[in-house]
């Protein structure tokens, strides 16, 4: 048997009533103890708020500061999924329908009746045309306005005529509607050269534009692929869309579109498309399947 402890000597400890000591001091210095940690936390609290905030004054609210590395834009397309698969029958609704949803949600922001407000909206011409300079991005003007882009330019790919309401897809000639990701303050350069462009692709560079051109992505595909016609202003992106001024300067930008219409693509096969922009300062990652480019599997299926 142990020997059996002083059972009031742990309650002492942690508070003797006959010194005034609580876990074995007195009042006094519990008091300094505190008083030492409140400055002590304090402190630290103090640093870390400062920090934070000179940090906070570097930062521009407009221009990202850190972004001396910009990767050149992404180019995304719609409908778009999970494996940029895209498989269909003309015959089927049921097949095509989340194909020609994703399109009529998408074109919706681009509707003319939410373009209208001449505070928010302009016209910047149906051709294209050099960049259009809203002034410093640090200067206090404010909110700047944004080009309008019309669904109409996109011919049969806009959905809004009654015999285009399928975008194609019931007549196995299926659109898809590209743009070049938001970049603040990026300033897309046309090509310099023809040489950096492949052959069949020189003849759609022109002045103020950027070009897109799609092509089968595999040799065996060659010829496959049928005609594709390019709707939008020159049937690529024009400059007067550039630069974008930022979410806060720039809320009611609109990108501008390209439709891509395959009129005329072989059927009961998987085939492979490529779709590259060109540019003097467009490049292409390895990493990247989406920089300045994308592939996707289209196939048509029935007779
Ligand atoms: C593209 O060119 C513009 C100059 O026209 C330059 O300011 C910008 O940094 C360039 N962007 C890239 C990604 O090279
Ligand atoms: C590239 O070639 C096309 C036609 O082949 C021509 O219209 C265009 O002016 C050329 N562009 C340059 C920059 O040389
Ligand atoms: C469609 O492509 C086929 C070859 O795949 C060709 O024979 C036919 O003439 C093309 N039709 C049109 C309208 O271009």
């Amino acid at each position: 048997m142990p020997p059996k402890t002083d059972d009031g000597g742990w309650k002492k400890f942690l508070w003797n009533s006959e010194k005034g000591e609580l876990l074995g001091r007195t009042g006094g210095s519990w008091f300094k103890i505190i008083v030492f940690y409140v400055i002590f936390y304090g402190c630290l609290a103090g640093i870390f708020i400062g920090t934070i905030q000179a940090m906070l004054l570097t930062l521009s609210n407009y221009k990202p500061t850190w972004q001396d590395r910009v990767a050149p834009p992404g180019l995304t397309h719609t409908p778009r999924s999970d494996k940029s698969e895209m498989s269909f029958n003309p015959r089927d609704v049921e097949t095509y329908l989340p194909y020609t949803k994703a399109l009529r949600d998408f074109l919706a922001k681009y509707d003319d009746d939410k373009q209208l407000d001449q505070m928010k909206f302009e016209d910047c011409g149906d051709e294209p045309m050099g960049y259009k300079n809203r002034g410093d991005l640090e200067s206090d003007t404010g909110v700047r306005r944004a080009c309008r882009f019309s669904r109409s330019l996109l011919g049969p790919c806009s959905g809004l005529d009654e015999k285009d309401k399928e975008f194609g897809f019931d007549k196995g000639q299926p659109c898809i509607v590209v743009k070049l990701n938001r970049i603040v303050n990026f300033r897309p350069r046309t090509p310099i050269s023809n040489e950096t462009i492949p052959e069949e692709a020189q003849p759609k560079v022109q002045p103020n534009l950027i070009p897109i051109y799609c092509t089968n992505k595999r040799e065996e595909d060659a010829g496959k692929i049928g005609e594709i016609k390019y709707y939008g202003i020159g049937g690529g992106f024009p400059l007067q869309y550039y630069p974008y001024y930022g979410k806060l300067l720039h809320p009611h930008y609109l990108q501008p579109l390209v439709a891509l219409h395959f009129t005329n693509l072989t059927r009961n096969e998987e085939l492979r498309i490529e779709c590259k922009v060109y540019g003097d300062n467009i490049s292409y990652s390895d990493k990247d399947r989406y920089q300045g480019r994308f592939d996707i599997k289209i196939s048509v299926n029935g007779l």
